[in-house]
């Protein structure tokens, strides 16, 4: 069944007033699609993670999200082994919503993994978000181009944070865009490791990263986004 349409049922009597039940199908609002992609990608986040950290199958099969339109457990895999505070959101998807969410972008927002993926990232705005900021992204977004911006965000604990992000879309291997991705930029730099490498490098290696993790997936098993 595709998502947008719904089973009701309804009681009925029929000729001789005995009750049954019918079922009519019916046009599903925004808010319940919503529901149902956030419910989706919870589940599948659980499995892909119970399949990656055990290395098992689950019901006999590599945890997979490919032909939903999801992220495949091979471009999962290669986004896990980039270190740094990403995002990745899927145009093709209803809003636009979180299809992968970096351990050390979980760690600055606060929130759990399965409270974001699903979601736009919209909720990380509040009160005092500048609404020019914001109408910037949607700009660069609708003209599929990168930004870099920098933005007031607001935690789980509603305690607020300035995130200094660019976003880029990622295109696949036939050149569609696929997804857009953010990272954070860490303005609080300082060159503790000795490697010398400078937030604007390190962000460039972060997108170059994903870029080629979404390019080589796509070449191969992941889902073809056109
Ligand atoms: C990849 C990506 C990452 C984004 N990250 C953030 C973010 O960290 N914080 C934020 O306030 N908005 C972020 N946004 C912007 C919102 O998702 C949304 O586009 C913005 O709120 C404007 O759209 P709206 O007017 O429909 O809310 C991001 C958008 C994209 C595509």
């Amino acid at each position: 069944m595709e998502l947008g349409r719904v089973l009701t049922r309804e009681s009925v009597l029929d000729s001789d007033n005995r009750g049954f039940e019918v079922e009519e199908p019916c046009e599903a609002s925004e808010l319940e699609k919503q529901k149902a992609v956030t419910a989706i990608y919870n589940i599948l986040s659980v499995l892909t993670f119970h399949s990656e950290s055990t290395g098992r199958l689950v019901c006999g099969k590599r945890c997979s999200l490919t032909g939903t339109g999801l992220l495949g457990s091979s471009l999962n895999i290669s986004l896990g082994r980039i270190k740094q505070s990403f995002v990745l959101t899927d145009p093709h998807l209803p809003d636009m919503p979180i299809v992968y969410a970096s351990d050390a972008f979980l760690k600055l927002i606060g929130y759990a993994r399965h409270e974001v993926l699903g979601r736009n990232c919209r909720f990380l705005s509040g009160a005092d978000t500048d609404s020019t900021t914001l109408f910037q992204i949607k700009e660069s977004i609708r003209n599929e181009q990168a930004c870099t911006v920098r933005i007031l965000n607001y935690r789980k604990d509603k305690s607020s944070f300035w995130n200094l992000l660019h976003i880029s879309p990622v295109r696949n291997a036939s050149g569609k865009i696929a997804y857009f991705v953010e990272v954070q930029i860490d303005e609080g730099w300082k060159d503790q490791d000795g490697q010398g490498l400078s937030p604007e490098i390190r962000r460039l290696g972060t997108v170059g990263a994903v870029k080629v993790a979404v390019r080589t997936t796509s070449m191969g098993a992941g889902p073809s986004k056109s």
